[in-house]
């Protein structure tokens, strides 16, 4: 085994498109746009008025795409009592479900009943809430995903001291051995990316950089080279 192995162990990245900043008019060809440009999952932000201040959609968008890309589909629960939620979002063909450690005392009940239904896990953390929340969690999900803008809005600004958060996480997995997904979610640019993956991050989520976009393929097709040379060039940098 190579001496750096152990220092640089990393899931390979993939990018996610968020369709909060698509045109909701046309969201089949949009998310058929980002597929032809590379992403690797479509993230779907299901909002509440209540966990944040703004109301998104729900499962039935999820299931109203689902016919239309082979994407698997992320779906990110910014709601309130996310454990309501599990069943109807595995029915409506969710492959991963995400939901915030603030959201419920029970993040353990709620992992176990998204993973009984055969559907893959992830964790949230708002940008104010410590990673020792999860620490104890670590060993049951899939995904540990860092919110980097208050969650609520597209096309916010990176919170810059998050660099830190990515990194931290990173090395806390590395120390104990485990090769998890961590996503990061919120202003990400064409510009930062290649920190936020050099940081530690391999699951790139992204609205405004891919949808808001004039060409969503070209624009996929760009985020997705950035991120495949930064993690290329990460494999020797040690966290
Ligand atoms: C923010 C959502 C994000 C959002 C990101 O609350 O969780 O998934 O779509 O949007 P951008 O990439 O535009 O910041
Ligand atoms: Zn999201």
């Amino acid at each position: 085994m190579h001496k750096y192995s152990k220092k640089v162990m990393m899931p390979p990245p993939k990018i996610a498109a968020s369709i909060l900043a698509a045109d909701f008019r046309y969201l089949s060809e949009e998310v058929k746009k980002a597929e032809r440009g590379g992403a690797d999952m479509i993230h779907f932000d299901v909002m509440d008025g209540h966990f944040v201040p703004n109301i998104s959609f729900g499962p039935m968008v999820v299931k109203a795409l689902r016919s239309e890309v082979e994407l698997p589909f992320l779906v990110h629960l910014m709601v309130e009592r996310p454990e309501d939620m599990v069943e109807q979002t595995v029915d409506a063909g969710a492959d991963q479900i995400i939901f915030h450690v603030e959201a419920s005392p029970h993040s353990w009940r709620i992992l176990d009943s998204i993973k009984k239904r055969g559907v893959k896990t992830g964790i949230a953390l708002n940008p104010a809430t410590p990673l020792s929340t999860i620490e104890y969690l670590l060993d049951f999900v899939d995904m540990i995903l860092i919110m980097t803008v208050n969650p609520g809005f597209g096309g916010q600004k990176f919170i810059l001291k998050m660099y830190d958060k990515i990194r931290d996480l990173r090395r806390l997995l590395i120390e104990k051995d485990l090769n998890l997904d961590v996503a990061v979610d919120g202003g990400v640019d064409f510009e930062n990316v290649e920190k936020i993956v050099d940081s530690g991050a391999n699951v790139i989520i992204a609205g405004t950089t891919i949808f808001g976009q004039e060409d969503v393929e070209a624009a996929t097709k760009n985020l997705k080279n950035i991120v495949n040379e930064a993690y290329r060039k990460r494999v020797f940098t040690q966290l």
